[in-house]
């Protein structure tokens, strides 16, 4: 492989077109759309008009008639499209820690009515803090354990004592995905509930949570959907759920006025609205819902092309070569891999473990206009996503890392100094 072959590689993308939906600035190699998504072009102009028409000149009245209020569904259902929810099944609203409380709640409160002999919720020890903090809380306010267990002891905890199996589906650190189908089905087996976190998945992997029989999930809005710092996250129940949380007149915890079956009835007590729309809390945020809606539609425009299959072949080509390049071209450079080689097991991420000085080869890696970031103690880790990274960008990058590692520039002093976000 040399740097001809990659262009070659992107002449033959069927997918190259796509890269012209976004902002990219010159002379950047962006990495981590798994943070951050790219600028959609489109959000810019969508941005400024729901600031200067809807807001500006519609006022209050762009409640209804630019349908502000639909939103959090709008979206909601074109962000099902991409993880295999049907129409009504997706809400829009909050953050993914805030919904996280709301799903999880729920489906603690379900254990509760069902099995209340069942007291433990196992995660991963590995998986994204904010979802560990929330988990805990819930534990400590409901009395119940929460278990921490490696990836490979999962299936040993799937037992009558547990509750809730909480997993992100891709891990934010190694980028190792699991098995959704086959984990739901074997802890549906073992009488429990399982929650997704798809916020590393979404728009970066198929995912059809229907088809795995999931209970719950939720999800980013400003990765891989391309929705801007802050975006919204959304929420997904199984219809199974919602339909019994509307027999059972069941609440999520965060009961707000928006989620209210009649919210300009304006009346006590609360009765929440049918379906998912219980899962809304207050007023949606209407400019990043807005920007939101332009960075699905970023993923959506795959469609024509094959859709988040062909997005993933290439996201696995990606990830392949860089891996591969940075084996034989970072050889010997205390580099080791941390995401799996094999296909299947991977996400769109690749995450290699450095024991020292990772935060400032990154830095120095930004510098040179190569951006990915870096994960406390040790993770440098790099997003492929397939709608903008192109092949030629997999090349030049490790021939950055190449050249920062062999020179030690990563040494100089700028580049040891610890920003707030790393
Ligand atoms: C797995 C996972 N869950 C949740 C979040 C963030 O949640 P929030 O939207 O509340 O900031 C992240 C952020 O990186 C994440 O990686």
């Amino acid at each position: 492989m040399n740097r001809q072959a990659c262009d070659a590689l992107d002449a033959a993308d069927p997918l190259a077109s796509l890269r012209e939906q976004f902002e990219l600035p010159e002379g950047v190699i962006y990495l981590d759309g798994n943070s951050l998504g790219v600028l959609p072009r489109a959000a810019a102009e969508r941005v400024q008009q729901v600031v200067r028409d809807e807001w500006g000149r519609g006022l209050i009245r762009s409640w209804n008639s630019a349908g502000w209020i639909d939103l959090p569904q709008r979206v909601g259902d074109k962000i099902g499209l991409l993880i295999g929810a049907a129409a009504d099944e997706v809400v829009v609203a909050d953050s993914t820690s805030v919904n996280l409380f709301k799903v999880l709640s729920a489906a603690l409160d379900l254990q509760r009515a069902d099995a209340p002999q069942r007291s433990v919720i196992v995660s991963e020890r590995q998986n994204f803090p904010t979802d560990l903090y929330i988990a805990e809380s819930l534990a400590r306010e409901r009395d119940l354990e929460l278990r921490l267990v490696d990836a490979d002891e999962i299936t040993a905890q799937l037992d009558d004592q547990l509750a809730v199996l909480m997993l992100t589906h891709v891990n934010y650190r190694s980028g190792r995905m699991h098995d959704m189908a086959a984990l739901t089905r074997r802890a549906h087996e073992a009488g429990a509930l399982v929650v997704w976190d798809l916020a590393h998945s979404a728009g970066a992997v198929p995912v059809d949570l229907n088809a795995a029989e999931a209970d719950f999930a939720v999800g980013c809005g400003y990765k891989y959907l391309n929705g801007g710092p802050g975006a919204p996250a959304f929420a997904w129940a199984h219809a199974r759920h919602t339909a019994r949380m509307d027999r059972e007149q069941m609440w999520q915890p965060l009961a707000g006025w928006l989620g209210h079956a009649a919210p300009f009835e304006f009346t006590s007590p609360y009765r929440p609205a049918p379906g998912m729309a219980r899962f809304i809390c207050g007023t949606p945020p209407v400019i990043s819902m807005a920007a939101l809606e332009c960075g699905v539609d970023t993923v959506l425009a795959a469609s024509p092309f094959g859709g988040m299959a062909a997005l993933r072949e290439k996201s696995l080509a990606l990830t392949e070569l860089f891996i591969r390049l940075v084996e034989q071209r970072c050889a010997d450079q205390g580099l080791t891999l941390q995401t799996p080689q094999e296909a299947g097991l991977r996400g769109s991420q690749v995450s290699f473990a450095r024991e020292d000085g990772g935060y400032a080869i990154m830095q120095a890696l930004i510098a040179r206009g190569v951006i990915g970031d870096f994960r406390a103690p040790d993770i440098l880790r790099f997003g492929f996503t397939p709608l903008y990274t192109r092949f030629i960008d997999v090349w030049d990058a490790v021939e950055h890392l190449r050249q920062v590692l062999e020179s030690g520039e990563w040494r100089e002093a700028r580049f040891n100094q610890r920003a707030a976000v790393t």
